[in-house]
């Protein structure tokens, strides 16, 4: 018998306020396997977000009302208590939020946090404290930097101290919604391939939340688009942007520019072709 997907979405709808409400989320099948990259593109207002943020169980902390089915390694999210999707969080499945000041307590160290959700996690505070730091030198941090406020690190940083966590957990599916899309572009370059990094380690799936069709081309092995709450396209990436079928996505190659011009490469290629060991260039710079 094959291994159910690590993410299989049915016939999910997601709504806000009263009911009949229209669901701004219709997703029929969406389906990640182990070390899966999917790419969610999307105009804005697209449902990209939402799409994410309910794989996590965390919409419903917005009063959306969400029908069907989500499995995550054959277990059913829909419905979950919630004290039982918060252990999911972290070591299962982990968000890297488009904000991800939002992600850390602004009156806390963000090595607390990290400590703690590893803590929760079964490390003891000897094993916490190992993989804290290895994890933070993966990403091109150090111990140090544990011991700063979220606002004394920059946007980037704190997106790389969110991956440490993720890498130190071994998540098996990480959602990240725009996590480039503050940074400049050498640090965006180190955040994806920190990603790819991650998939390679650990066998990491991702989402990939991006307005971006350029860097989700480079960047994924499907790109999915969702329009309207739909998704219209969910094909490999290549074939996606070589051919697309529906003309709204037409309409989204068209506006980003960087596609018209040289073949894009990047981490999911590196990957395909056994070639995972590059670091992003430098070291404890600041993203
Ligand atoms: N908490 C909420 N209450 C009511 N409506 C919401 C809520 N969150 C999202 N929506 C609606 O759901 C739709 C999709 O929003 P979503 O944030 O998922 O879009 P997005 O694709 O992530 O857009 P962007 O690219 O701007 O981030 C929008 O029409 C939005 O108004
Ligand atoms: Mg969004």
């Amino acid at each position: 018998m094959t291994a159910p997907p690590l993410l299989h979405l049915r016939d999910v709808r997601v709504s806000f306020g009263h009911e009949p409400a229209e669901p701004v989320l219709h997703i029929g099948e969406l389906v990640l396997r182990r070390g899966d990259f999917l790419g969610i593109a999307g105009e804005s207002g697209a449902g990209k977000t939402t799409a994410g943020l309910t794989v996590l169980g965390l919409t419903r902390h917005a009063g959306a009302r969400v029908t069907g089915s989500i499995r995550l390694a054959g277990e059913e999210l829909v419905g979950m208590p919630e004290r039982r999707l918060r252990r999911l969080r972290g070591a299962t499945m982990a968000l890297i939020p488009q904000n991800p000041a939002a992600a850390f307590s602004p009156v806390l160290p963000v090595g607390t946090t990290v400590l703690r959700a590893l803590r929760l996690h079964g490390c003891t505070r000897a094993e916490a404290r190992l993989r804290a730091a290895t994890g933070l030198k993966g990403v091109g941090l150090h111990e140090g930097h544990l011991s700063r406020y979220p606002h004394q690190l920059s946007g980037g940083q704190l997106q790389r101290v969110a991956i440490a966590l993720a890498s130190a957990l071994s998540t098996r599916l990480l959602v990240a919604d725009e996590p480039t899309s503050s940074l400049d572009v050498t640090a965006q370059a180190r955040i994806c391939a920190l990603l790819a990094e991650l998939r390679a380690a650990h066998g990491t799936a991702v989402l990939f939340i991006s307005h971006d069709l350029a860097l989700l081309a480079g960047l994924c092995d499907r790109i999915a688009v969702l329009h309207r709450g739909q998704v219209i396209e969910d094909r490999p990436a290549a074939d996606l942007v070589a051919a697309p079928r529906a003309e709204h996505t037409r309409r989204l190659l068209a506006a980003a520019p960087r596609l018209g011009g040289p073949a894009v490469s990047g981490p999911a290629e590196e990957y395909r072709e056994g070639r995972n060991d590059r670091r992003g260039e430098g070291t404890a710079g600041d993203a």
